[in-house]
């Protein structure tokens, strides 16, 4: 037939719009203070992810060291590149689910950013998920041909130790269930997404144990490279996380894991009175003695609630932290009136009244009360 009436599909190819394919594949890269690898990371994806339509999604908190910049700049010049920045927040597994709610792509990859994960791994991941054969692929490191590159012993050790701690939670055979480095079929993810704990580094872990189905896995072996540019955000209070994320998927569905925290820390903090009222009250009447008890407590259960109650929106900077100090000596006292009143409510009650005379129950209740206030009201 004579064609010459759709001239467009004559023209010469160059000259059509190129076919925009559905996006495949997105990566989500948590960041902080990786100023000196992204560009490197993205540069790796575009040479090892050819044929594949894919994007990468940065979710930056906030980094001091210039990190936006360099995104800014990638993602001015790549339309592949997307990135989040967050303010005010930290944490490597929440910025993750944010990165993962950001897109529509069908599977996604969660990697690090600072070159020790494979980017080679992510086309056979890839396969492994469009045969239907799995929902996750996991890269692994303890599985024939993958490693740990030079690993310290004391990081070996602990790392053995916190993975048989996993293998608890997975729900699955699984040789790495410590792994930062996998993909998931997004449907997958979705279905046990309102149940993630999302506290400290374990997404993975938190992921398997929060479908409602449990997961079917693949691995894939993958060398864990030696970190090449700035160090490590992993220390000691990211281990405290990780026992709080364990702590929530066992028993966050009962109470929140924050709340449990706070009363611990609460539960410190008598100990400090007491140990404060019996240095002092041989040298000061009882009453100054005991209300510089209640401030060092108070002031003890601030910073250590700052730290690791509220680790994730923890206050910095003198200003800050004295207002935020200021805020919770208001709270508690508030807490203290609350708690008298209501126990001394409940004692003077009528006689038919269920805790009328009965000074523990009624003491006890005015405690729960302002322990719940103090709680709700530093949060
Ligand atoms: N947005 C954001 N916020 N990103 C973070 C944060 C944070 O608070 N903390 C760390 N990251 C980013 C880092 O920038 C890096 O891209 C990635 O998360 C991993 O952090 P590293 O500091 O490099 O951790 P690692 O190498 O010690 O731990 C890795 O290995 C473990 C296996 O032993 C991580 O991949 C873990 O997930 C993995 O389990
Ligand atoms: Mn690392």
């Amino acid at each position: 037939t004579d064609r010459t009436d759709f001239p467009a599909l004559d023209a010469a190819p160059s000259a059509r719009p190129a076919p925009v394919r559905p996006l495949e594949l997105s990566i989500v890269v948590p960041t902080f203070k990786e100023r000196d690898s992204v560009a490197e990371l993205t540069a790796r994806f575009d040479a090892a992810l050819s044929g594949i339509a894919w994007e990468v999604v940065f979710v930056d908190d906030d980094s001091p060291d210039g990190t936006l910049d360099v995104l800014a700049a990638l993602a001015r010049s790549d339309g592949r590149v997307r990135y989040i920045h967050r303010i005010g927040r930290r944490g490597l597994s929440s910025a993750v689910i944010e990165g993962v709610l950001s897109t529509n792509a069908p599977y996604v990859a969660v990697m690090d950013a600072d070159l020790q994960h494979d980017e080679r791994v992510l086309p056979v991941m890839l396969a492994q998920l469009r045969s239907g054969r799995a929902d996750i692929s996991v890269g692994s490191r303890h599985v024939a041909g993958g490693g740990i590159g030079a690993w310290d012993t004391g990081r070996a050790k602990a790392s053995r130790l916190a993975t048989r701690a996993a293998g608890l939670l997975a729900r699955a055979q699984l040789s790495d269930p410590m792994s930062g480095f996998f993909m998931v079929a997004r449907p997958a993810f979705m279905s046990g997404v309102r149940r993630l704990s999302g506290q400290g580094f374990k997404i993975l872990l938190d992921l398997l144990a929060s479908t409602e189905t449990p997961l079917r896995v693949v691995e894939v072996p993958y060398i864990f490279r030696c970190r090449a540019h700035g160090e490590s955000k992993l220390d000691s209070l990211v281990i405290w996380e990780y026992g709080v994320m364990l702590l929530d998927k066992a028993v966050g569905h009962l109470l929140p894991v924050r709340f449990l925290m706070f009363i611990a820390v609460g539960g410190l903090g008598v100990f400090v009175h007491m140990a404060v009222l019996a240095a002092l009250h041989g040298s000061l009447s009882f009453l100054a003695a005991q209300g510089a008890a209640a401030v060092v407590a108070m002031t003890f259960n601030f910073f250590v609630n700052n730290m690791l109650t509220y680790r994730d929106r923890r206050l910095q900077g003198f200003w800050n932290l004295a207002r935020g100090l200021l805020a919770f000596y208001a709270v508690c006292a508030v807490g203290a009136v609350a708690n008298v009143g209501i126990a001394n409510f409940l004692f003077q009650a009528e006689n038919h009244a269920p805790m009328a005379g009965n000074w523990f129950a009624s003491g006890a209740a005015g405690i729960l009360v302002g322990a719940v206030w103090n709680y709700a009201a530093s949060s």
